[in-house]
């Protein structure tokens, strides 16, 4: 992985909370960030005694090397929210410069942790679609902006490969958005739905409270517990 080629760009638990309808039982859970990146999840959960362990393979590289990525994205981002201005929902920042400003303070809080949470093992160097956990080590995995998102850039084969690796790891997997980069849904969300029924995992979509990209408010919610039929 070549960090210049990666969009460093983080988002808060509070943004976390509300992309994947948390609720206290759920942030009492053995959570797994999958993708989390410079978001600041990780480093407000801790603080405040829950259990979040992220993987992302970022994390191979060093507070320094983040810290000069997250800055020199931070322009090119703020940049095309601008341009684009009209793809967003402005109902929980005013603005892009506000927008900017909560993300980098954020991805600050992330940075502090960083060091210390690599340490803890909180923070670890792992790729998907094959990671190198335990079944069924964590009760809920949230995957926030990368699955469907980047239908682009990742096959569909790497989408089922991937959900099912985190179906052995967790019991729940919470995957938002839904949509890819260009505002339309993903095509992989129905083959993948199909997919997982047809081995018997149950997978619903729900509509959450958090929506910035326009019509970007809903998540895939699936649950490793196999129907009985
Ligand atoms: C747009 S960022 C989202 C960061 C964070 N989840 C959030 O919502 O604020 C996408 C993240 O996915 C990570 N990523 C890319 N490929 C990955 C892979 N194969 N497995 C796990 N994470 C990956 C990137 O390094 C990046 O940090």
């Amino acid at each position: 992985m070549k960090l210049n080629e990666v969009v460093l760009w983080g988002r808060t638990a509070k943004e976390y909370e509300s992309m994947f309808s948390l609720s206290e039982a759920d942030l009492n859970c053995r959570i797994l960030g999958c993708g989390d990146g410079p978001a600041s999840f990780n480093a407000e959960m801790t603080s405040l005694g829950h259990s979040v362990t992220s993987i992302d393979p970022i994390y191979q590289f060093s507070t320094e090397q983040i810290r000069q990525r997250v800055q020199e994205t931070y322009e090119t981002v703020i940049s095309q929210v601008k341009q684009n201005s009209h793809s967003y929902v402005w109902k929980n920042f005013r603005d892009a410069n506000e927008l900017g400003q909560a993300r980098l303070a954020g991805m600050k809080r992330f940075l502090l942790d960083y060091e210390g949470g690599q340490a803890e093992q909180r923070y670890q160097c792992q790729s998907l679609p094959s990671l190198e956990l335990a079944d069924g080590q964590f009760e809920l995995c949230l995957c926030s902006h990368l699955l469907f998102l980047y239908s682009e850039q990742l096959s569909l084969d790497f989408h089922i490969a991937s959900v099912t690796e985190l179906l052995r790891v967790a019991q729940e997997i919470r995957i938002f958005p839904l949509l890819g980069l260009d505002g339309d849904k993903s095509p992989y969300l129905e083959p993948i739905i199909k997919k997982l029924a047809s081995k018997g995992f149950e997978a619903q979509i729900q509509s959450v409270a958090y929506e910035f990209q326009k019509g970007g408010n809903q998540m895939l919610k699936i649950s490793r517990q196999q129907s009985v039929i």
